[in-house]
């Protein structure tokens, strides 16, 4: 390795993600019934291309195809959730004729020498138990648990890194608050009571996979955001960053890591009557201890107050932000107009470890990070996505730095290993590191890829990013 190179970690865990709803399709097949995305994605509107997840990457049917793809790319671990709907269509009943999907990635996975990751909720409750309620519903959490348990005795013996909830923040807020995702409801108490359910559902989840299974790995997947003030010396802005903070990161991580929500935000969202729906005992069940700490991580924010957020501005999923609001600030931008801010996620590494996971002593893994640009393919369907390469590598770079700060970071999954259903914004976003031709289902891996699978085998970030051939 050249001096200019810099080395991650021995069994530093390289991977890459997906979600059910995203890849699989097969969306009417053995017995599997809607969930809210199915639902929602039929609504007129709510997704930008007028698509939904029916066929999406027809993963369901070439799985084999895909894991083969993995090994390509040199892969040590594949992150991927499983459909509650099709693992219990109506929430409650187990459907072995799902389930047995999922048995047979996991067989695939294992025969290729890949750790599968499992995520059992990825955004896509039951359609049922929305009826009944959703995650608005104390009972959903219960069923929730119900859902691990049947995951695990179907899959335990063989998967042993278990992640409860995939970015309950998204679930919660752009779900229930905002209406931009499944199921599409603007009612911030309900947002809020999601959002309590969600953790209670994890901890409810947790409690059961760990009286079954002592030794798995445990865990939950947060997005979490660098909010920073645009101006540090004022006063609204500083309001601004705190409520943001809380409101995202802090909402969750309290509970998660340290018993309890925090009391500024229980002050802020109090008009809502948030407190009223936590029950004695709750937190307890919330905070049953983690082996791991799943972030997701794609942009940072500058808030402000000045001036105030438009009062007809559609619904916000920022439940009590009293005009606080995100502003660009000039750096680079993604496809999703996500601002580019690699330097974000060492300075939310650090703080993560040092403010909640570093105290338990629990690693970290970062489950998601990667960018959505305009692919441009050539005539063979080559993609050169040196945005989407400069993108990864920059990401590594900082996390390499916190690796030197000195956080416990083991292991890093880029969003996604191919281009797939990006919820609201339909099949126009892609975000693969292999290309996904719609019409035909042929994948092809682009420059990106190509240069993920040389890191991956090198174990290693080289001088010269995207000159290493695979
Ligand atoms: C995350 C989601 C993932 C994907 C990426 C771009 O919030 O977990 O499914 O949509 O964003």
């Amino acid at each position: 390795m050249s001096a200019t190179s810099l080395e991650f970690p021995e069994n530093f865990l390289w991977g890459a993600a997906t979600a059910a709803y995203q890849i699989e399709g097969a969306a009417r097949e053995d017995g599997r019934q809607d969930s809210i995305w199915d639902v929602f994605a039929r609504k007129p509107g709510a997704v930008a291309d007028a698509h939904n997840g029916d066929v999406a990457c027809d993963h369901y049917h070439r799985y084999k195809q895909d894991v083969a793809l993995m090994r390509e790319l040199n892969l040590k671990a594949y992150r991927f959730s499983t459909s509650w709907a099709r693992c219990m269509p109506d929430g409650v009943t187990p459907n072995p004729d799902g389930i047995r999907f999922y048995s047979s990635l996991v067989d695939e996975l294992l025969a290729a020498g890949i750790t599968p990751w499992l995520t059992l909720y990825h955004w896509d409750l039951p359609q049922a138990l929305e009826d009944q309620g959703g995650w608005a519903n104390r009972e959903t959490a219960e069923r929730f648990a119900d859902f691990a348990e049947v995951m695990h005795e179907a899959l335990g013996s063989r998967v042993r890194i278990w992640t409860t909830l995939n970015e309950p923040w998204c679930s919660a807020f752009l779900g229930y608050a905002a209406g931009v995702h499944a199921p599409g409801r603007t009612e911030p108490a309900a947002a809020l009571a999601a959002a309590h359910h969600l953790l209670l559902g994890h901890g409810l989840a947790a409690q059961r996979l760990r009286a079954r299974d002592p030794e798995a790995d445990i865990g939950i997947t947060l997005n979490l955001n660098v909010v920073d003030p645009v101006d540090p010396a004022n006063a609204g802005d500083l309001d601004a960053a705190r409520r943001l903070d809380g409101q995202f990161n802090r909402i969750f991580l309290d509970p998660l890591f340290r018993g309890g929500y925090p009391a500024d935000v229980l002050a802020d969202v109090a008009h809502l009557g948030f407190a009223g729906i936590i029950r004695e005992g709750d937190l307890d069940v919330i905070a049953e201890p983690i082996d791991l700490l799943g972030v997701n991580y794609y942009h940072g924010e500058a808030v402000t107050k000045t001036p105030p957020a438009p009062e007809a501005a559609p619904p916000s999923p920022f439940v009590a932000a009293d005009g606080a609001h995100a502003v660009p600030r000039g750096l680079p931008v993604t496809g999703m107009g996500w601002e580019v801010q690699p330097d974000g996620l060492r300075r939310l590494l650090n703080r993560v470890q040092q403010e909640y996971t570093g105290p338990a002593g629990i690693p970290i893994y970062i489950t998601e990070n990667g960018a959505s640009y305009e692919d441009v393919p050539d005539a063979a369907g080559f993609v050169d996505d040196q945005n989407r390469l400069a993108f990864l590598d920059a990401h590594l770079r900082a996390l390499h730095a916190a690796l030197a700060d000195g956080v416990d970071v083991r292991g890093y999954l880029a969003w996604s290993l191919m281009d797939n259903f990006e919820w609201a914004y339909g099949y126009y976003q892609r975000f693969g590191l292999v290309r996904v031709d719609y019409g035909s289902q042929q994948r092809i891996p682009k420059a990106s890829g190509l240069w993920y699978a040389g890191v991956v085998r090198q174990n290693a970030l080289t001088a010269a990013p995207g000159l290493q051939p695979a």
